[in-house]
């Protein structure tokens, strides 16, 4: 980096952040918006004096921190620290040697050819959910958003550790809310209570941890004692060892992959497929192409494993989904030395945002931006963008492990329940983005459901 270049800061917002955090914290989205299209595609937000935030809105830039030079660049402490404190030293949260080691061990875990192994559990999961639609009468009203969560939350458990956790009853289920929306809380919170401080909030948090720990402990020594032919994550990595030294994952490391992939594997799914929904209803003609599609690959007959790669018009809808409405809205990095992009100064310790948000709506790269069309994903419309200009599972090496997991459950479920009911989107509902965690409708999605003759 040549001294020239070494202060030339990207376009600044006026003023400290730190007097602007109700605008932030009311609606993120809007407020990226409103930079982004006032300064341009990089812009540097100061927080507060020595604490500096960037805004980064082209592939270019995600190139460079997730892929390129993804080395310079880590996971920040706003990320780290609330994440932490439910999933450990989990993949997501944990770097260095000590994510490589744990990566390449847990890779071959998420190989098409176990994941294919899936299919089956995600199918009936979503037939189950199914029955219970078919006893309703039809036209009845339901909030179609609120019932993906336990889909997904179901999914996760049984592909997870063959046991069902998402009984609004069940011990675990409620201890993993609990623990989830206190990391939700502190992410969005600032500043929070200290950890040790006995208010109720941190003293629930602590209880729900403790029967997570105890509960995931109590099913891998049980596992251990007795291994099963369960087929499931966790028998994959009970079994999955080191390449160099042989040596498989202790106890606690099992535990915070398991939190972690609990925690970063349904809700994301569950927010997505809630757009869908919502988009669904809006396009009746998008709505028809899709059924069309499925009558003309399914016939009337239920989804297979081998029929998943001919829904390409259902996997577009999928995609164009995340891209309006990607689950996890931006991708933030600390800079671990000074750097320089674009001719840009980054100095050392700076945040950067990298919003796919923004980006997936750039009008450099999409044609009608704002437009929910799903031949955004026509082979020759994918090929003429460049490819970090669309990344709802980030890119470079720190790429969602489950990405392949996620989009055969989201097309099995939107396929399945397509195929046999109609769902129509209640007119004047509230339908607002709620920003807080992943990206979901904060109002729920409501709709009236009809069989399918
Ligand atoms: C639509 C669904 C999903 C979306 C949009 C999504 C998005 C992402 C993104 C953007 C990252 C990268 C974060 C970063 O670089 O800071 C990530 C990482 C991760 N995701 Fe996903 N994800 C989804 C589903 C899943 C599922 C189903 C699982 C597990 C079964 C999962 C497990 C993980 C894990 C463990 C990581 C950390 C990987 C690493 O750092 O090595 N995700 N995800």
């Amino acid at each position: 980096m040549t001294p020239a270049t070494k202060k030339r800061l990207p376009p600044a917002l006026s003023g400290y952040l730190f007097f602007n955090a109700t605008e932030i914290k009311n609606d993120p989205l809007a407020f990226y918006n409103r930079v982004w299209r006032q300064y341009g595609d990089i812009v540097y937000l100061p927080i507060l004096p020595n604490y500096n935030f960037f805004l980064a809105a082209h592939p270019d830039y995600v190139e460079h921190m997730l892929s390129t030079h993804q080395e310079r660049y880590g996971k920040p402490d706003i990320i780290k620290k609330p994440f932490g404190l439910l999933m450990g030293q989990g993949l997501v949260v944990s770097e260095g040697d000590y994510w490589l080691k744990h990566r390449r061990l847990m890779q071959p875990v998420f190989h098409q050819k176990y994941i294919e192994g899936f299919f089956s559990v995600m199918l009936s999961c979503t037939e189950s959910l199914l029955q219970q639609f078919g006893k309703k009468p039809d036209g009845e009203v339901i909030d179609i958003a609120n019932a993906m969560m336990p889909l997904t939350l179901k999914i996760a458990g049984l592909t997870l550790f063959s046991t069902d956790i998402s009984d609004e009853e069940s011990v675990f289920g409620k201890a993993f809310r609990t623990g989830f929306e206190f990391i939700s809380y502190k992410m969005n919170n600032l500043p929070t209570a200290p950890m040790w401080a006995p208010t109720p909030r941190n003293v629930r948090f602590r209880q729900a941890l403790q029967t997570l720990d105890d509960l995931v402990f109590d099913i891998i020594n049980k596992r251990r004692q007795n291994p099963t032919d369960n087929h499931d994550l966790l028998s994959l990595l009970l079994a999955a060892s080191y390449e160099v030294t042989g040596e498989g994952m202790t106890d606690k490391q099992l535990r915070d992959e398991v939190i972690t992939l609990l925690v970063a594997g349904h809700e994301t799914v569950s927010s997505a497929l809630s757009w869908t929904w919502y988009i669904l209803g809006q396009h009746l003609d998008i709505s028809a192409n899709l059924q069309n599609e499925l009558q003309a690959v399914l016939n009337g007959s239920s989804l297979t494993y081998d029929k998943l790669s001919q829904l390409q018009y259902t996997r577009r809808i999928i995609d164009e989904t995340l891209r309006l409405y990607p689950p996890a809205f931006g991708v933030p990095r600390v800079a671990l030395e000074d750097d320089e992009v674009k001719g840009y100064f980054i100095p050392k310790g700076s945040i950067i945002n990298m919003s796919q948000y923004i980006i997936h709506r750039h009008p450099e790269f999409w044609d009608n931006p704002e437009k929910f069309d799903p031949d955004h994903f026509l082979p020759e419309k994918v090929n003429r963008r460049p490819k970090l200009a669309y990344f709802p599972f980030g890119a470079g090496q720190r790429i969602c492990i489950g990405k392949s997991f996620a989009l055969m459950e989201a097309t099995i479920i939107l396929a399945s329940i397509v195929q046999r009911f109609r769902l129509e989107l209640v007119p004047q509902q509230q339908i607002e983005i709620d920003p807080t965690f992943t990206l979901r409708p904060k109002y729920g999605v409501k709709v009236k459901l009809w069989r399918r003759s």
